[in-house]
């Protein structure tokens, strides 16, 4: 390796699962009956991931191990270098309803993990008005200009789910979890934020986990796909999306870009057992 190319911190992986296990609770402990199992998983710094998966499967509990909220029954998980061992706070969620609250402003509820979290919450105060701007900066960025004062019940879903988003990104994380963010949002809503996902995290590169059911969803952002198996839930398909970027929403009405997205339909409907068109699709495709 080329000295000085890069420091040995920076190529160690951001995330880094080492056969993980877990049951939720002693009891399912000793029946041997694990929500995940056997996560081996390897991500690069500000590598942008997407996991798929029947419900069930066990995404948002890799979240829960991910951000420490939960600890593995076995197994050993490193963020950022780190042993896991609690609750982390270079991580920033955004979930599939909004949850901003009703009594504030958009703009004082992009504000709130501030408020909450340290170090950030001694110094509010007396930091307020620049945490403010940086607040304001944001909702610009992510085209909520204008409506930084409004209440959430002014906004539209996807103006809410926007300002969501800036409220996980508030403290800088370097981790994005988004767990089914766009879920319940029309179809040209979620695209408009898929683009502003997008942006921002070229622009700021943090590493981004976005659990979706949506497989164009993931193909068109993410760097790589994993795909979830129920019963274990096991990560059963890594597949890296080498299609270049920048990347448009035309990418998405390409041959390239619908052969990998049926490619994954295939494994899911492999996956879920039944023998229909998805599974000669997986099977067309790994030919
Ligand atoms: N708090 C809990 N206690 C016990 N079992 C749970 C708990 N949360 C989730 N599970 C179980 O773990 C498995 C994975 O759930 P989950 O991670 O929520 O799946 P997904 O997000 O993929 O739909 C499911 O079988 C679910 O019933
Ligand atoms: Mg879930």
């Amino acid at each position: 390796m080329a000295a000085g190319a890069t420091t040995p911190d920076a190529a160690a992986p951001f995330v880094d699962f080492q056969d993980v296990w877990l049951a939720y609770n002693e009891e399912l402990l000793r029946a041997n009956h694990f929500a995940v199992e056997a996560i081996d998983l390897k991500v690069t710094r500000g590598e942008f991931i997407a996991i798929v998966g029947p419900s069930g499967c066990g995404k948002s509990t890799f979240m829960k191990l991910t951000t420490g909220l939960k600890m593995p029954s076995m197994g050993k998980i490193r963020i950022d270098g780190q042993p896991v061992t609690g609750p982390l706070k270079i991580s920033g969620m955004a979930f599939q309803a909004p949850s901003l609250l009703p009594w504030r402003t958009t703009v004082d509820n992009v504000l709130l993990p501030l408020e909450i979290v340290e170090p950030y919450r001694s110094n509010f105060k007396a930091k307020r008005k620049a945490y403010e701007e940086r607040a304001r900066r944001l909702l610009q960025k992510v085209g909520l200009g204008g409506y930084e004062d409004k209440f959430p019940w002014q906004l539209s879903g996807g103006m809410q789910q926007r300002a969501s988003i800036c409220r996980a990104l508030i403290h800088e994380p370097k981790m994005l979890l988004l767990d089914e963010p766009f879920g319940a949002l029309d179809a040209f809503t979620r695209e408009e934020l898929w683009c502003i996902l997008r942006d921002l995290w070229t622009e700021q590169q943090f590493n981004v986990i976005l659990v979706t059911h949506d497989l164009r969803e993931s193909v068109f952002l993410a760097d790589t796909v994993y795909v979830m198996s129920k019963s274990p839930g096991r990560f059963v398909v890594k597949r890296e999306i080498d299609l270049p970027r920048p990347r448009e929403l035309e990418l998405t009405y390409t041959k390239e870009f619908t052969d990998i997205v049926l490619e994954l339909r295939g494994h899911i409907g492999a996956i879920r057992g039944n023998a229909t068109t998805s599974t000669a699709a997986a099977a067309a495709a790994a030919h």
